[in-house]
């Protein structure tokens, strides 16, 4: 068969990397999470006390950032600067102040190109915000993926609870909500459904169905 660029966009907690690693697994593509890039240079801006609102800082600090993906049977592990974060940058703080790293059009600039590098010879399952909008719009299967924000926070309650985090189902509705405003409003490759996207409204699917659903877009090119 040939070799596809699958691009999955969506909101905050949509169920995204789960189904394009699935995905990605039965197609014997290469998955690329680029929240997790935009979530490695938050956390290390975070470190460094960087002013995350000073985009020139931002991204002088992201010039002398290499960031990397590695996919294990274990799963995807996350290095910044040749050293494993896979776990830190899903903390709240890195969480809730990536949005405001991934407003700023330089940084989304440089993460664009290092990402279409990874692209560059399909094979791949990309997801994001804009993947379908600027990082591969020409990709052969666009997928949005949506859920209801009770039912994105429920799903992410459950995975903290788990996971044996504490976890507060209001304040991660807020969280959600906040962050998918932040990602929606900016000016910068906001999120936004691509005109050629399939839609897929999750809300009451099982993630084995919506895998089904992408693979028989994918079976049709
Ligand atoms: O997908 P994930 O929730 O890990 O993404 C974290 C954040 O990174 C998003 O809320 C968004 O602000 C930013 N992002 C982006 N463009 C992408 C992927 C992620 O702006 N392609």
């Amino acid at each position: 068969t040939n070799q596809l660029a699958i691009a999955i966009d969506g909101p905050a907690a949509a169920g995204k990397s789960t189904v394009a690693k699935h995905v990605a697994q039965r197609l014997s593509y290469i998955y690329i999470d680029t929240g997790a890039m935009y979530r490695a240079l938050t956390y290390k801006a975070i470190i460094n006390k960087v002013d995350l609102e000073n985009e020139n800082q931002v991204s002088n600090l992201l010039e002398n950032t290499s960031i990397d993906l590695e996919q294990t049977n274990k799963g995807q592990l996350v290095y910044l600067d040749n050293n494993e974060i896979t776990r830190e940058i899903r903390t709240k703080e890195v969480t809730n102040n990536v949005s405001i790293v991934a407003k700023h059009p330089l940084i989304r600039r440089e993460m664009v190109k290092r990402q279409q590098l990874l692209a560059e010879k399909r094979a791949v399952v990309m997801d994001g915000r804009d993947i379908g909008t600027h990082v591969i719009p020409d990709a052969e299967v666009k997928i949005f993926l949506i859920a209801s924000v009770e039912e994105r926070a429920q799903r992410r309650h459950k995975e903290n609870l788990e996971k044996g985090f504490e976890s507060d189902l209001d304040q991660l509705k807020r969280e959600i909500e906040t962050r998918d405003k932040l990602d929606s409003e900016r000016e910068a490759a906001p999120l936004v459904k691509a005109k050629d996207a399939v839609e897929i409204d999750t809300t009451s699917l099982s993630i084995e169905d919506v895998v089904e659903r992408i693979l028989q877009v994918v079976a049709t090119k």
